[in-house]
């Protein structure tokens, strides 16, 4: 297991990480997110969307529980699940979602994906210490962080915790 912290100051720099840890997904992966109401999740799925080329937009699956995105390339789709109302992974499981041939994100996937994905990334999206951000000596997307959060008045920063599970991940950096 290894884990790295970073402060994402904006909105945009949300979606951009989304954008940068698609990079290094391929099918079989799941990413579980982490965090409050308002967090980031859906910002970060929408990122991760963008980075993978999906057909269509990655919203807030509200009224249904896992939405299959295919992407322009024909290469693994994005399965954007929003495990808010389930309350046993058994429930997950039932959806019959194909993890070998997807790549999964889940928001609210604690304690309800690690049965089925003994491999996987988990990014915790934090925003109390993100209040503190200034104060926090943290490395990567908050360099210009001033400058983009006077520009966003909705910006707020976020302490954004990646960590990576299993030999999948080996060698893989943020
Ligand atoms: N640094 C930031 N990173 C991400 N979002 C931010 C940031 N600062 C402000 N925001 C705002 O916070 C909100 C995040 O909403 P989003 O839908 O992504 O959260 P969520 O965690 O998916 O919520 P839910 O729990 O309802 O699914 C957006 O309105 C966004 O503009
Ligand atoms: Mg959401």
């Amino acid at each position: 297991m290894n884990a790295v912290n970073r402060v994402v100051a904006t909105p945009e720099e949300m979606h951009r990480l989304g954008r940068e840890v698609a990079a290094v997904l391929r099918a079989g992966d799941v990413v579980v997110l982490t965090g409050d109401l308002g967090a980031g999740k859906t910002t970060l799925a929408r990122g991760l969307g963008a980075g993978l080329s999906v057909i269509g937009a990655v919203t807030s699956p509200t009224f249904v529980i896992a939405r299959t995105h295919p992407r322009a390339d024909h290469l693994a789709p994005l399965v954007h699940v929003d495990a808010y109302r389930l309350s046993d992974p058994r429930e997950l499981d039932d959806l019959d979602i194909d993890f070998a041939g997807s790549i999964v994100v889940v928001e609210w996937g604690k304690d309800m994906v690690e049965p089925l994905a003994p491999q996987r990334l988990e990014i915790d999206i934090d925003r109390r210490r993100g209040e503190r951000a200034g104060t926090l000596a943290t490395s990567g997307v908050s360099a210009d962080a001033g400058s983009q959060s006077e520009m966003d008045s909705d910006a707020e920063p976020r302490v954004v915790t990646i960590r990576s599970v299993g030999e999948r991940w080996t060698g893989v950096t943020w």
